[in-house]
């Protein structure tokens, strides 16, 4: 069979773009044994619909009072009105925990155009992923009074915008109540518990820092924020890094559980969405696959977090790794054998993903830097091609659930025009990623509707910067 690839050219608010991937067409070189193991990954346009039209009814539960307790997609009240006026000044710590990094930032929003951030990452100790809740508050402070130190700012009282990327219940935007863990974390005594006062106790419990903790946001919200910043039609938050989600602006009278929806002066509400959570009610089992399920047992959360499972980076190395191992047990890859350092859980990163899917059709650079990190050695081109077209596999299904997830988003808010910020390591470094979720999207959206994918810079600093903003302006104001 001959490789097959699809050319699409795509207009859309103004430059041409030339898209140029693969649809998931069989190439050449796969065995079709291969390509019958991984045809559960590939969705055709009947089951994307499907899928919006299943999401759009959960969103709908997560929003109304009557059937907020029993939705999955949860639709959090983010408590957050207001999107950046661009007259926002002040100087502002944030934190920024969820991911697989820990950061510490100062943001200082000196004018519309100048908005100055230091930040530094720290090691997080996977241990405390799964230790007690103390221990994680507790390190949080340590970083924060290491990072207060090093900057002189140990006497400023500042205020400080908490990122937070888990499922809360917020209370307000500086109360927030933990309802579950996900991407790998279980710390003990946490579940329940309003994190905002868990880290301010943390921070008080030391006394060498004058830091507030005014408000507590989810990324997705700090990713809209800061790219409406930029771009005052953005209205739509996406992450798609270790875990993903996606916020958008709903009309505060469809906000039915924020208490002041039919109230508020205010006629706006950025709603967290949770969508990582669609699909634990058995409503996904059509685009799921056995891999799907095996990895889903070896998670802390097993049956929690369904649609993030088949989307997000944390999961997506891990299905390709099983895929292989499959099909090295039935003697279709790697003659049959492979490394000790394959056949480890995780092992095979999402960033493997995108470095063996940005070699040229037919050349294997990054992919044979891949196979000798992993340990595997001899292979010959069929096999790196096999590798390639499980990756691309799993990364087109992962591209059309977002999509599916962003129109669905699109549709429920009934506009014409919008900007998406994005963020998150599986967005900014897959090579297609973009480009499959702007086909796919267009694809399913209603003709004419008009949308822009950005980058959102900086969701996490400048974000938590302009919310924590917006609590200090709030609470100046009663
Ligand atoms: C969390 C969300 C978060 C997303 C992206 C998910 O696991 O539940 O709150 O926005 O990851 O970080």
């Amino acid at each position: 069979m001959k490789r097959t690839s699809r050319l699409f050219t795509h207009s859309l608010f103004g430059p041409v773009l030339k898209i140029l991937f693969r649809e998931g067409k069989m190439p050449s070189l796969v065995n079709t044994e291969i390509e019958a193991a991984v045809k559960g990954f590939l969705i055709d346009q009947e089951k994307m619909t499907e899928v919006v039209e299943r999401m759009t009814k959960e969103i709908k539960m997560g929003l109304a009072k009557d059937t907020h307790s029993r939705a999955v997609i949860k639709c959090f009240v983010s408590h957050v009105q207001d999107l950046p006026t661009g007259k926002e000044r002040g100087k502002y710590l944030a934190l920024d925990l969820g991911g697989s990094t820990f950061r510490v930032l100062l943001v200082n929003l000196l004018s519309e155009s100048d908005v100055e951030i230091v930040s530094k990452s720290f090691n997080f100790p996977v241990t405390l992923m799964s230790g007690s809740g103390k221990a994680l508050f507790d390190f949080l402070a340590e970083c924060l009074s290491e990072f207060c130190h090093y900057h002189g700012l140990e006497n400023e009282s500042l205020p400080l915008g908490f990122t937070f990327s888990f499922p809360v219940q917020q209370q307000g935007l500086s109360k927030g109540i933990l309802v579950a863990w996900t991407k790998g974390f279980s710390c003990e005594g946490v579940v329940g518990k309003n994190v905002v006062t868990l880290l301010q106790e943390a921070i008080d419990r030391r006394g060498d820092m004058k830091v507030n903790t005014v408000a507590i946001l989810n990324d997705t919200v700090g990713t809209l924020m800061s790219c409406a910043y930029y771009h005052p039609n953005c209205r739509i938050g996406l992450i798609v890094g270790t875990g993903s989600n996606a916020c958008y602006v709903e009309k505060t009278v469809n906000a039915e559980c924020f208490e002041g929806y039919q109230t508020s002066p205010k006629p706006s509400m950025i709603i967290n969405c949770e969508w990582g959570a669609f699909g634990d009610n058995g409503v996904l089992e059509f685009v799921r696959t056995t891999y799907d399920k095996i990895v889903d047992k070896v998670t802390p959360n097993p049956g929690k977090q369904t649609f993030e499972k088949c989307i997000s980076g944390m999961y997506m190395g891990e299905l390709v790794r099983l895929v292989v191992m499959d099909m090295v047990a039935r003697d279709l890859m790697f003659h049959g054998t492979t490394s000790e350092r394959m056949q480890e859980r995780w092992s095979f990163k999402s960033s493997y993903i995108s470095d063996i899917e940005s070699d040229a059709p037919g050349e294997y650079r990054s992919c044979n830097k891949v196979l000798s990190e992993l340990g595997i050695v001899g292979c010959q081109e069929p096999d790196k091609e096999a590798l390639r077209f499980i990756c691309e596999a799993v990364s087109s299904r992962s591209a059309k659930l977002c999509a599916c997830g962003l129109v669905t988003i699109i549709n429920k808010m009934n506009i014409n025009e919008v900007v998406i910020g994005i963020d998150g390591s599986v967005y900014r470094f897959h090579p297609k990623y973009h480009d499959m979720l702007q086909f796919h999207m267009k694809k399913l959206l209603k003709p004419g509707v008009k949308f822009e994918l950005v980058v959102s810079e900086d969701g996490s600093g400048r974000g938590a910067a302009l919310v924590a903003a917006t609590a200090v302006q709030g609470k100046a104001k009663l």
